[in-house]
């Protein structure tokens, strides 16, 4: 069975800069607030001649300079987002802007897991050797769907992209995962369709209506990712039989410094060797793990052979956990 190697990781970069001094001339907040309650300082903004295709797209041509690797050469792109340009799907205007001729491309929504449950997904195809090269990617611009009047909200989220180069290889260095969905907490975060019925014909109505605004329970998502999220690593190491003591990296999803400090005390993971952008990024839903990643490796914190665990969670309610080495 061919095995799975990470060999490029890349980000979009966004200059409009958002800091919590700015957000509190909007709502009634403060940086003092945010940064205890969350450890963000800022995020970056999409401009409005920005889109989630022209995110991704540049997220991937740098996972793709850094392996090296034409786009001619891709068989499959796997789009994490929740915030697609088109509703149909935005990865094929990305495999168009790329020029990956020979791609198959299409959208996955599974909000802030949406990296790790695409990489996973990705992953498949190489094992069973249908696919050899492979480009995830996470990107959303969640500022298009935030209520910037809602302060328990609008502090938390920016915009971003992230990708992952994905090849065919004889050792596996996906090594274990575990994903999960939980129904039962749907309505614990929402960016849901508000439907309003319009006459058509007679005695036949149709549904008119558009998105609102992202909404949370914050407080029991917060309980939710620090009980969850430990638990769920703990279950991909198992199937990697690896333990918490061969993590290199903790690389999470980065919704909140306070969950990101209790996940790894938890699994008793020294503070250095947890990957956090918290402070210049916020919460970038599913670009925020290629986001942290591409950071980490660029700056040569992550070294080839690394052991990384990964976890996503979020709206779904979903979370899921990938063990990776890197190179
Ligand atoms: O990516 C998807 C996953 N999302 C998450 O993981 C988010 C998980 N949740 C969290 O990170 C935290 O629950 C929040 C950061 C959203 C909120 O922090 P918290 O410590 O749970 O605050 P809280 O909701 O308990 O609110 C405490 C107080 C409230 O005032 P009262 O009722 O105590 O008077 C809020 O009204 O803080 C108030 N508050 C604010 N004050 C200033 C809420 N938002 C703000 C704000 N600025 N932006």
């Amino acid at each position: 069975m061919p095995g799975v190697s990470l060999v490029g990781s890349g980000s979009a970069c966004l200059t409009v800069r958002l800091t919590n001094d700015d957000l509190s001339q909007r709502v009634d907040t403060s940086d003092e607030w945010i940064s205890a309650r969350t450890g963000i300082r800022q995020r970056h903004i999409a401009t409005p001649q920005d889109s989630l295709a022209s995110l991704a797209t540049e997220a991937a041509q740098n996972a793709l300079a850094m392996a090296d690797m034409a786009a001619e050469e891709i068989d499959l792109i796997v789009l994490a987002t929740s915030t697609p340009d088109d509703l149909f799907g935005t990865a094929c205007q990305v495999q168009k802007a790329l020029g990956a001729t020979r791609a198959v491309a299409f959208d996955l929504t599974a909000a802030c897991s949406g990296f790790v449950f695409a990489l996973v997904t990705a992953s498949q195809y190489i094992r069973t050797g249908v696919f050899k090269n492979v480009i995830v990617i996470g990107a959303d611009v969640l500022s298009r769907w935030v209520d910037w009047d809602d302060r328990t909200t609008c502090v938390l989220f920016g915009d971003g992209a992230g990708a992952v180069v994905l090849r065919a290889s004889e050792r596996d260095r996906l090594l274990g995962f575990e994903l999960c969905s939980d129904g039962t907490l749907n309505h614990c975060l929402n960016l849901a369709y508000a439907t309003e019925s319009a006459d058509l014909v007679k005695d036949i109505a149709v549904q008119k209506g558009t998105f609102s605004p992202i909404t949370m329970n914050g407080r029991e998502v917060y309980k939710f990712a620090v009980s969850r999220v430990p638990e769920v690593i703990e279950k991909a190491l198992f199937r990697a039989s690896l333990t918490t003591a061969d993590i290199d990296w903790l690389v999470l999803h980065q919704a909140n410094q306070r969950i990101l400090d209790a996940v790894a005390n938890r699994l008793d993971v020294p503070s250095e060797r947890v990957v956090s952008n918290m402070a210049n990024h916020g919460n970038t839903s599913a670009a925020s793990i290629p986001l942290a990643l591409d950071e980490a490796v660029r700056a040569g914190k992550i070294q080839p052979d690394d052991v990384i665990a990964t976890a996503g969670f979020g709206a779904g309610l979903t979370w899921g956990a990938a063990i990776i080495q890197w190179g």
